[in-house]
């Protein structure tokens, strides 16, 4: 997964390619590099880490050319280093590639048979070679879809060539691709997000397609090589500034900015003055549903699970989750009567994309809850619900986690009250509470402090535990994904009541644990399993809720309490100072909280 730019243009492309290439890093950051084609011949510059690294790179600072194409990369095949990042070129062909080539061995013994020549350890470098083998007889067309009629996997592609100065390719099976129109240039990106700078003007490619992107137009072509015509679509909004503002990281700026998500996703779905919830154009009658299935990804997959414990509460649904890379390689049992949910921040996860590819194949009922509502899993759902919780930058979700969780939320009240499982009053009463989420947000992210000490003794442990049970089970796993993806530590979620088949063996003099018991139907028990812990020699962070009960145990090492709400909001809270305490602890480490290391923002491989 990685991203990929290109430009056709009258005028030098370098900055500009440098530019989309900060955009994309969200995608990818372990290597950068770019390609132009410059007095007949192709430039190509490779940078390992950043992409300022590329920028500093004094042959980029000198790089000339009108005709260029750019990578950000996400090691697959090969280290992260700068002979393996992208561009990869022959002496008149440059690739760059977004996806996994399954067949590259196979295709690298018959290339290198040829007498082609390999300098790098990916499977995109066999790409190069088999369009300059395939270039010997075929034209540029031909060319083109008799290589990707030999590959086997995902990709969405930008290809420049030597001797063809006046074109770029693009071509996708899998792997997302856009071309972009603007004046007196044109473009290939692998989104729109990193078009929306230069054009709102968009063309989707689809599996299987090809295109050739002149600096006045752009050609369109099915796999079988045949002229085909493309909708121009027109994006709804022009580019949105997002900048850290005073914050040192951007992840920092997403956990304040989340009284703002809630109260985002409450404007745009509650009916304030009807009590009522706008989901309009919904375009299944609720017999229509029997079940519903919620699929994602990391914490998108988080929110699945928390959404399971609201839908069995609230509706009289069956409910079932997935893991999207688990669920597309299952023997699955389609049903009619099942709405099948698609969760994901960025809209573009390729696991996700695919599970959404099988429903359709299938024919059920599909729906999205994503941010980028031009994403490819938004366009290609019957029916999407945005988070509206605006740009995300840090790597590990955040506001977007909480974004996804009260859509959903929202749409197990809505079903439930279109089901009539829940009574008016009561569906009320839940609105009036959502109202004042944000606030009880904005009194939750004052805990600062106290977690900036605490999380020392994450820093110096060996690994920890995070347990909840019920509603707060969903939540501990998150707790422990943000403290490992942030800070390295090894964290495991756990459902309480679970550790003794099992993971108390781990427990040693001195390990921190988090336990989550906030004051609902579960707390007793849950306090109970905190008790084993603590007797084990656990040093406990508890977690709960403000209420004017004292927490009856002893040797608690400390006490974290959020506002006070109904039990299906607890979930919200309790999640602040777990984003925190992962933020805090990566601070200190001094790590790169916004690019944790090995990983990426939006995962387009499977
Ligand atoms: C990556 C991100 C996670 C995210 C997951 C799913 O691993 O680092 O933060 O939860 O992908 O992404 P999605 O865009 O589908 O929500």
């Amino acid at each position: 997964m990685c991203g990929i730019i290109g430009i056709n243009s009258n005028k030098p492309v370098s900055a500009t390619i440098i530019n989309s290439l900060k955009k994309l890093e969200y995608r990818g950051y372990d290597s950068a590099g770019m390609a132009t084609i410059n007095n007949g011949l192709i430039n190509e510059v490779k940078s390992e880490g950043r992409v300022e690294n590329l920028e500093k790179n004094s042959l980029v600072q000198n790089m000339e050319g009108t005709i260029g194409i750019g990578h950000v990369r996400w090691a697959t095949h090969g280290l992260p280093n700068s002979i393996n990042a992208h561009p990869h070129s022959s002496q008149n062909v440059s690739v760059v590639h977004n996806g996994i080539i399954e067949n590259s061995t196979i295709l690298k013994k018959f290339l290198i048979g040829k007498g082609h020549k390999f300098k790098s350890q990916t499977d995109t470098e066999v790409i190069v070679h088999l369009i300059t083998e395939n270039l010997k007889t075929d034209n540029i067309v031909d060319s083109i879809k008799k290589t990707l009629k030999s590959l086997h996997g995902s990709f969405a592609l930008g290809i420049i060539f030597k001797d063809q100065p006046d074109l770029i390719v693009g071509a996708r099976r899998g792997s997302p691709l856009a071309v972009g129109y603007g004046p007196n240039e044109n473009y290939l990106g692998s989104d729109s997000y990193a078009l929306k700078s230069m054009t709102n003007k968009i063309t989707y490619l689809n599996d299987g397609e090809f295109c050739i992107i002149k600096r006045d137009h752009v050609e369109f072509f099915s796999e079988e090589g045949t002229k085909i015509n493309k909708k121009v679509l027109k994006l709804s909004s022009t580019e949105e500034k997002y900048d850290k503002g005073d914050y040192k990281h951007f992840m920092a700026k997403e956990i304040e900015e989340q009284p703002n998500t809630i109260k985002n996703g409450i404007n745009e779905y509650l009916d304030m003055s009807n009590k009522d919830i706008n989901i309009y154009n919904f375009p299944w009658k609720s017999n229509e549903i029997t079940s519903i299935t919620l699929i994602g990804c990391g914490t998108a997959y988080h929110s699945c699970l928390m959404a399971k414990y609201w839908f069995e509460e609230i509706t009289s649904l069956d409910v079932n989750i997935d893991i999207a890379s688990e669920f597309r390689y299952r023997k699955n049992r389609f049903k009619k009567d099942t709405l099948y949910v698609f969760v994901s921040q960025s809209g573009e996860t390729a696991d996700t994309y695919a599970a959404l590819d099988l429903c359709k194949q299938s024919g059920v009922k599909t729906c999205a809850v994503v941010n980028v509502v031009e994403s490819s899993i938004a366009r290609d759902s019957e029916f999407v619900l945005p988070i509206h919780c605006g740009t995300e930058i840090g790597v590990a979700s955040t506001k977007a986690f909480l974004g996804q969780i009260l859509i959903l939320y929202i749409l197990a009240l809505k079903l439930a009250l279109w089901r009539k499982d829940i009574e008016k009053n009561n569906f009320n009463k839940k609105i009036d509470d959502l109202k004042k989420l944000p606030k009880l947000i904005e009194q939750t992210l004052l805990i600062d402090n106290k977690i900036q000490t605490i999380s020392n003794t994450f820093n110096e442990a060996k690994g920890s535990m995070f347990l909840g049970r019920g509603f707060s089970y969903p939540i501990a796993l998150e707790g422990a994904l943000k403290l490992k993806e942030l800070s390295y530590i090894h964290a495991e979620g756990y459902p309480a009541g679970e550790m003794k088949h099992g993971p108390l063996a781990l427990i040693e003099e001195g390990m921190p644990v988090v336990v989550l018991a906030p004051r609902d139907n579960y707390y007793k028990k849950t306090i109970s399993n905190m008790q084993e812990v603590i007797a084990r020699g656990a040093k406990v962070l508890l977690i709960t809720n403000k209420s004017k009960d004292e927490v009856i145990s002893e040797n608690i090492w400390e006490t974290i309490e959020v506002e006070s709400t109904n039990e299906d909001l607890l979930p919200f809270l309790l999640t602040i100072p777990l984003q925190k305490l992962a933020y805090y602890s990566a601070l200190k480490k001094g790590y790169d909280i916004d690019k944790p290391r090995n990983l990426a923002k939006s995962v387009t491989v499977e």
